[in-house]
């Protein structure tokens, strides 16, 4: 039984909380959040304890692991601390903001042997993961384009999040940067990004963009466009296609129910897509989850690195410096 302390139980910490505690081999004891209401609500769900006290949960008995939840701002701090706790790690993406931050908080978790995984939850959505494994198989022979459609439904969310989250490009293309690097099996080496202001005021008000296509080379020759937007009218729209000589394989959206209807307003309508991403990945959540419990239990390192979380930032950060200068960027790892 793998006992875990929540910090941060806000939209992604609340749910991950409920999945952990059908788990049958874990259970949550302790929600930490400094917003009590938010930690007693989901600590009364799941059966745990309810603190606004980091200090309490990284000391209990109680707790074997963690799982990061908090502002992307505190994620360093929140790893830190945990690490120095001796506690086994799952951290939502991205790490930071700022990849300075990043580097300094490599550096200082060099003092603790600690085990973190990176919340790139997209990896284990059995569709995607369907795309990478034909690719790994070389079913299409070698990999030639790799397209990534990435799309919130709107509206935006609200002021506040979007105030601390980073912008388009390291909130939320840096999931897409992840995918490209899991499918591709390689780094990009240079990165070019166009993108606009096409969605809300609001966006362009905090100095973002709401909307951006990004095209990408690795060193084998082959091919990355990733396209981003803020808002779909039609649901939150998923898709990763992989392209070669052999073929295509491709993930497609998924929806509430397969069932088509035939009638006077239309032929083969369907569902609407399902609405966000605590719905579309609930499978990919899950399975997140399972494979830290596994690799924790079977003394195993993570399979989603820390350093998985530095490349698709240092990815991000160049897409975002590509289309502040309108050039092409390359990219350096080291
Ligand atoms: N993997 C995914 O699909 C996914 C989806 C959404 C969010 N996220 C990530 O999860 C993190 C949280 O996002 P969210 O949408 O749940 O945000 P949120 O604002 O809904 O929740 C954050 C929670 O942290 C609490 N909090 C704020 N400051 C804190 C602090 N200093 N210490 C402890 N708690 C604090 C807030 O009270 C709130 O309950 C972000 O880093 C975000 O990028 C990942």
């Amino acid at each position: 039984m793998l006992r875990f302390g929540i910090i941060g139980t806000g939209r992604i910490g609340d749910m991950h909380a409920r999945i952990i505690a059908m788990q049958p081999d874990a259970a949550v004891t302790w929600c930490f959040d400094v917003f009590e209401e938010n930690a007693r609500r989901t600590g009364e769900a799941v059966g745990a304890k309810a603190t606004t006290d980091l200090d309490a949960l990284l000391g209990a008995d109680d707790v074997d692991a963690v799982l990061i939840a908090t502002p992307t701002n505190t994620h360093v701090e929140m790893i830190l601390r945990s690490a120095e706790a001796g506690k086994p790690i799952l951290c939502e993406k991205p790490i930071d903001v700022d990849i300075e931050r990043v580097e300094e908080c490599r550096e200082k978790l060099k003092a603790f042997n600690a085990f973190i995984q990176l919340g790139f939850n997209r990896r284990f959505d059995p569709s995607h993961a369907g795309v990478k494994d034909g690719v790994a198989n070389g079913e299409i022979g070698d990999l030639e384009m790799l397209v990534i459609t990435s799309r919130d439904p709107g509206p935006p969310p609200p002021r506040a999040i979007l105030e601390d989250c980073g912008g388009l490009f390291r909130d939320t293309t840096i999931h897409d940067m992840d995918m490209a690097r899991f499918v591709m099996g390689e780094d990009p080496i240079e990165v070019f990004a166009m993108a606009a202001n096409r969605v809300d005021p609001v966006f362009a008000e905090l100095g973002d963009v709401d909307t951006a296509m990004i095209v990408m080379r690795t060193p084998s020759g082959a091919l990355c466009h990733i396209n981003n937007s803020r808002r779909t009218n039609y649901g939150y729209d998923q898709r990763v296609e992989a392209f070669g000589e052999g073929g295509m394989i491709r993930s497609n959206n998924h929806r509430p129910s397969e069932v088509t209807r035939y009638g006077a307003k239309g032929t083969a309508t369907r569902d609407e897509l399902m609405y966000f991403f605590i719905e579309r990945y609930r499978a990919a959540y899950e399975a997140e989850i399972r494979d830290f419990i596994g690799q924790i239990a079977a003394g195993k390192p993570p399979n989603v690195t820390f350093e998985d979380g530095r490349r698709a930032l240092i990815l991000s950060e160049a897409a975002l410096k590509s289309y502040q200068t309108n050039q092409p960027v390359k990219v350096d790892y080291t």
